[in-house]
């Protein structure tokens, strides 16, 4: 089983994607819980380079180029492999954050980074996407709050952010039956009790 979580930053997914690896853990699952980008050691060096203040000549195709080139290390050298194994893979973003990041919020051309991306995963996708959503003055208050230091991505503009949620909300309405949309104003227990009825129900359906 392959699962993902998604959203603007701030949204909570990776308190969200802990919280859910804890649990399949605690009723003895086998899980790999990975963050995007990163998870190998080539992905880890894409990420410092990403994500890095210092490279802001960097232009919108080499950025989208390196999500990719992380991403396909990760899907050969860890993913597919896990998966073959029977270990449960929970990814904290995958492949619509390039959908939603570069292609709607940087606005660049939907079929060269769906055919990029399809290179990148080489077809592999997630069962179950968990799209955790709040509104952009939301992420604003949250990162305020978390006195966090920014990276080069996080130095995008409202707009931006606003073109990259709604990214995500035309994702879920394309794809219904894989992206699962969460408030994810909704206090953490309860975002958690969504996404546990949801995966506990898939578990049943794959042990039947
Ligand atoms: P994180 O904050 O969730 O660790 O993600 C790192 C940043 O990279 C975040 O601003 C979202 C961005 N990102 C993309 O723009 N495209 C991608 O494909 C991925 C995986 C992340």
């Amino acid at each position: 089983m392959f699962l993902s979580f998604e959203g603007i930053d701030c949204c909570g997914k990776t308190t969200q994607a802990k919280l859910l690896v804890e649990k399949l853990q605690s009723v003895n699952n086998t899980v790999l819980f990975l963050r995007e980008p990163g998870g190998t050691e080539i992905s880890e060096q894409i990420r410092q380079i990403l994500l890095n203040k210092k490279n802001l000549k960097m232009t919108q195709i080499t950025e989208l180029l390196l999500f990719s080139a992380s991403r396909s290390q990760l899907v050969t050298e860890v993913i597919k492999p896990a998966i073959a194994k029977g270990t449960i893979v929970i990814t904290d973003r995958f492949v619509d954050s390039t959908t939603a990041y570069q292609g709607y919020g940087r606005g660049l051309h939907h079929g060269g980074v769906k055919s990029i991306s399809s290179i990148a995963t080489s077809g592999l996708m997630p069962r179950k996407t968990f799209f955790i959503d709040i509104p952009v003055q939301e992420m604003y208050s949250r990162r305020l709050a978390s006195h966090q230091e920014i990276d080069r991505m996080e130095m995008s503009n409202e707009d931006f952010y606003h073109r990259v949620r709604e990214g995500y909300v035309e994702l879920a309405k394309e794809e219904p039956g894989r992206i699962v949309t969460i408030d994810g104003r909704q206090p953490i227990d309860t975002i958690h009790e969504t996404i546990w009825k949801e995966v506990d129900g898939m578990l049943h359906t794959v042990n039947e």
